[in-house]
């Protein structure tokens, strides 16, 4: 295939150097004549292990060169690959001047070519770049995105230092796209690499490589608190690290990171400030971990700002406990939810299948005490009671009666969801999900 590569810095030249060892024909374009020249003179642009055999046996081939004319490499290629900088502004916020200038001299240009052609968008950008990228490419060629064109999100994860590498072993290819066939035209140029490759909603692609590289941090610094605290007790950081990661069913897995409801429970409340404690005493700042409850508590407020804003004051819950299947009701998010509507002087009724306050004993039994004491008259035994006396039914637990209920209820009830019921409920009127 006949390819053209806009932005010849790290993530540009590489991808010259490995599409062209792919067999494809490929050219470059860059302002900088410099960078221009050292292409066309067999010479990579960057440091990069492998990158300079790479760029000189492959330009020797013939398959690589580079101009700084738009014209002819859109002109002559079916597929072109968008890699310029797109660098942090002086308050943080993205600079996206350099990808809308492309756009720009992208469209001008585009308006001499006849046929289809696809942009691939591989720097790293914002949700919604894709489709302002595609608007000024309309604006300035006079052609229609999805018909004379498409933009598809490529976004790179390759890494500098082992870029080369990382190109060959991506974790997976993710394509954006509004447009099938397009998306099927740029995953058949890495189709050959051994990574799943992901085609999906524009958005999700652009928003993938900010969620990653948080979280990259977020284990980054999450492992230095662990480790700060381990040395201030003289224990093995890499030890207790290593034995976390060969967990492979809660911690290193999908489990917990289905954006939900807060968290709650005897346990993980309890040890994260045990830990948090173990920390202050050891004289060991800790502001990540300190932040978890941080973000749990609020999780809390914005359910109450959600309800509020039905208008609505009769509330009906369905669940109690913190999560489906146990009639735990220690530090459920949902007994701190509601004791919060009470106090705002909401009208609250509650049917949990698991929680029979006969049954109740114990600590469980006590906390529940201290916090809503008159639970008794808040519940009943009878979900068809529950929706009867409420406007707003506030999905707490994802068991399967109140599935069955909520799939079957034919009212317009507002639904309040925290635990993202199944997709036939999700399209009802008036239902809301807690982040979705
Ligand atoms: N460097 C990495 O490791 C890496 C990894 C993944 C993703 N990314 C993302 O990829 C994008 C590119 O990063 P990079 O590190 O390769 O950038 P870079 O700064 O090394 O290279 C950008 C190139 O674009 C050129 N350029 C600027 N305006 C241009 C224009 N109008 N037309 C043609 N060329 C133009 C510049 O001259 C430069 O050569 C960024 O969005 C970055 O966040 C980078």
């Amino acid at each position: 295939m006949n390819i053209s590569i806009f932005g010849l810095g790290y993530v540009g030249c590489v991808s010259l150097g490995c599409l062209a060892r792919n067999g494809h024909q490929v050219v470059g374009v860059d302002v900088s004549e410099t960078k221009v020249a050292q292409i066309n003179a067999g010479l990579p642009t960057i440091i990069e292990k492998e990158i300079d055999t790479i760029i000189r046996e492959e330009h020797a081939a013939g398959r690589i060169s580079a101009t700084t004319d738009y014209l002819s490499a859109i002109r002559g290629t079916a597929i072109s690959i968008i890699a310029v900088g797109t660098p942090s502004g002086p308050n943080g916020h993205l600079n996206l001047d350099y990808i809308f200038n492309v756009a720009e001299k992208f469209g001008d240009a585009l308006k001499e070519k006849e046929g289809f052609h696809i942009i691939a968008l591989r720097s790293t950008v914002l949700p919604g770049t894709n489709e302002k990228f595609a608007s000024i490419v309309a604006q300035h060629s006079g052609k229609k995105a999805n018909e004379d064109f498409a933009v598809v999100s490529n976004p790179e994860f390759l890494r500098e230092g082992t870029a080369v590498h990382d190109y060959h072993h991506p974790p997976l290819t993710l394509i954006g796209s509004a447009h099938t066939e397009a998306a099927e035209q740029v995953a058949s140029l890495y189709r050959h690499l051994p990574a799943e490759v992901i085609i999906t909603d524009l958005k999700v692609a652009e928003l993938m490589k900010y969620v990653n590289n948080t979280f990259h941090a977020l284990k980054v610094s999450f492992a230095n608190e662990i480790g700060n605290i381990c040395s201030s007790l003289s224990i093995d950081s890499h030890k207790v690290m290593e034995i976390f990661c060969m967990d492979k069913v809660l911690n290193i897995s999908p489990y917990y990171f289905k954006p939900g409801f807060a968290y709650g429970g005897s346990c993980l409340p309890k040890d994260l400030k045990g830990l948090q404690t173990l920390a202050h005493d050891q004289y060991v700042r800790t502001p990540l971990i300190e932040s978890i409850d941080v973000t749990n508590q609020l999780q809390i407020t914005r359910a109450v700002s959600m309800i509020q804003a039905t208008g609505k004051r009769n509330l009906g819950f369905m669940g109690l406990s913190f999560k489906a299947g146990t009639d735990d009701l220690r530090n459920s998010p949902a007994v701190t939810l509601i004791e919060t509507l009470l106090g705002k002087g909401y009208t609250i009724t509650i049917y949990d299948s698991n929680v029979s306050l006969s049954k109740l004993t114990g600590t469980n039994k006590e906390y529940i005490d201290r916090h809503i004491p008159h639970l008794s008259r808040l519940l009943t035994q009878d979900l068809q009671e529950l929706a009867g006396v409420s406007e707003v039914l506030v999905v707490n637990n994802k068991e399967t009666d109140y599935i069955d209920f909520l799939e079957q209820l034919e009212s317009d009830h507002h639904v309040i969801d925290m635990v993202r019921l199944p997709e036939a409920i999700r399209q009802k009127k008036n239902y809301q999900g807690i982040n979705w």
